[in-house]
């Protein structure tokens, strides 16, 4: 694999490069290893832009529409920049009995936004997504990694007053010490 690649601006260190390699060496073909590698990159940049798909095309020698395609296809793989909180409702059968609908309704009167959309402070995502797994407790919503089930209004108040607080100590706490220097 070449280092270094006129059509791609993307800084990738030694570390980076081994750890594609071996996403890489893992699989029989290239193709088998396109989901893994966006998953790589996002993880590093938190969402995958052209600049990142032309670096995967000419990483893997597959056309960059090809991994656009996968990319765009994916949920979990945004194709645009997403907020600190990627909170994901499920709107899958069970969820829809138990009245998702309801709970999202308030999560956009209270964060301004629709689905699909972040909030002007780049605080929340909002985006729908298929069956959690925990669908005896539904509803059910993932906010970055952590699920959250059998929700209720007040439930979710409680829960996303708790990240707008917890965003805003730390905001202060950094503010505060940068002062202090
Ligand atoms: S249907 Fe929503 S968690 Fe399964």
């Amino acid at each position: 694999m070449k280092k270094k690649n006129n059509n791609v601006n993307l800084y990738l260190d030694k570390k980076d490069y081994k750890i594609i390699n071996n996403i890489i060496n893992n699989y029989e073909c290239n193709n088998a290893a396109i989901i893994e590698i966006l998953i790589f990159f996002q993880k590093k940049y938190g969402w995958i832009s052209n600049k990142i798909i032309t670096n995967i095309s000419n990483i893997l020698k597959i056309h960059p529409s090809e991994i656009d395609s996968i990319a765009t296809f994916y949920s979990q793989i945004f194709r645009s920049p997403v907020g600190k909180y990627v909170i994901k409702y499920c709107d899958s059968i069970v969820c829809y009995i138990t009245k998702y609908k309801k709970i999202l309704k308030h999560i956009e009167q209270k964060l301004k936004i629709k689905s699909g959309e972040t909030t002007s402070d780049k605080l929340f995502t909002l985006i729908p997504i298929c069956c959690l797994g925990h669908c005896e407790n539904s509803p059910v919503i993932m906010i970055n990694k952590k699920i959250y089930t059998s929700l209720s209004i007040n439930y979710i108040n409680q829960i996303l007053d708790n990240y707008i607080n917890e965003n805003y100590k730390t905001k202060s706490k950094n503010t505060s010490s940068n002062m202090a220097c």
